[in-house]
């Protein structure tokens, strides 16, 4: 389907570049890290240590997300009920031909991901895991409905580029899909997506940075049905949004991207969203942007 080109990262792991959606699958600051930071340790997955859980990684890609979650869930004998939903096979088939990716991960990984292409499933003792090709806003439903995910990976290219997926009505359906307790997490930080996912219920959290970086701006989102305030206190990975997050939200940036029939092209999403910024009363994002530099 898509033309794609390998691009290295700065932390030595490989990626990919879409010549179709004109953007990289990850930083090039690094692949590795980003899945670790934005992805891995915001999930909390020792709760789920000796215990099941259920997972929804929307946007598979390379895998990158999922073979790190499937490599420290093997380490803790988690019990997984894993989907995914990817529109191109062809990044799968990429990592399957790329050592220095499979090297990464638990060994298992690499059987795991050979079956998924393979068959579409894998299965054994600890792990159920089912991708579903094609398009994302058609292969929600062909999800069980009395599955509820603990933890759903939310990964397509930015908004701008791939609106299809950060859509009201998308995100509607995804978030019908998690668990009470259970946690959405993506890299975006984007205040149309916060604020889709403020108005369907969830409690807004802003992913941290790594100690040791120099960016200290926000890695990302994690959006969480039920949250209990007092175990956030302890929380390393994801923090409230700050002032000037909150106020981001209140600018017309956060009017959402709308997909009524979920079957829109991205121009005519990007349009309709530009002309309910034109005519909307919300305060600009540029003064947003002036008063915190
Ligand atoms: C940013 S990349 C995902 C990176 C990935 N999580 C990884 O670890 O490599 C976005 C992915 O979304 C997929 N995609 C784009 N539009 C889609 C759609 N409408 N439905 C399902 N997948 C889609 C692309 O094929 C691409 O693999």
């Amino acid at each position: 389907m898509s033309e794609l080109i390998q691009v290295l990262t700065q932390d030595g792991s490989y990626s990919l570049r879409s010549i179709l959606f004109q953007e990289n699958f990850h930083s090039l600051k690094g692949a590795l890290e980003e899945t670790k930071i934005k992805f891995t340790n915001p999930s909390g997955l020792n709760r789920f240590k000796n215990k099941s859980i259920n997972v929804l990684d929307i946007c598979f890609g390379l895998g990158y997300n999922s073979a790190s979650l499937f490599s420290d869930l093997i380490k803790q004998n988690s019990l997984l009920n894993w989907y995914a939903l990817e529109i191109d096979k062809k990044p799968l088939e990429y990592s399957l031909n790329n050592n220095s990716f499979l090297e990464l991960w638990h060994p298992k990984v690499s059987k795991i991901f050979d079956f998924l292409y393979q068959k579409n499933q894998f299965e054994d003792q600890f792990f159920k895991c089912k991708i579903l090709w094609g398009e994302a806003r058609e292969q929600i439903n062909n999800i069980p409905p009395e599955i509820k995910f603990d933890l759903i990976y939310l990964d397509g290219f930015s908004p701008q580029k791939c609106p299809q997926v950060w859509t009201v009505e998308f995100l509607s359906k995804v978030t019908k899909t998690l668990n009470p307790k259970g946690y959405l997490i993506t890299y975006s930080s984007s205040a149309a997506v916060r604020m889709t996912l403020r108005n369907l219920g969830l409690e807004l959290f802003s992913i941290k940075s790594n100690f040791n970086s120099q960016n200290k701006w926000s890695q990302g989102t994690v959006a969480i049905a039920n949250f209990s305030k007092n175990k956030f206190q302890n929380n390393l990975y994801f923090d409230k949004l700050s002032l000037m997050e909150e106020e981001h939200l209140l600018t017309k940036a956060s009017i959402p991207y709308r997909d009524p029939d979920l079957n829109s092209k991205a121009e005519d999403i990007i349009k309709e969203r530009l002309k309910e910024q034109f005519l909307s009363n919300m305060s600009s994002t540029k003064k947003w942007r002036e008063k915190w530099k």
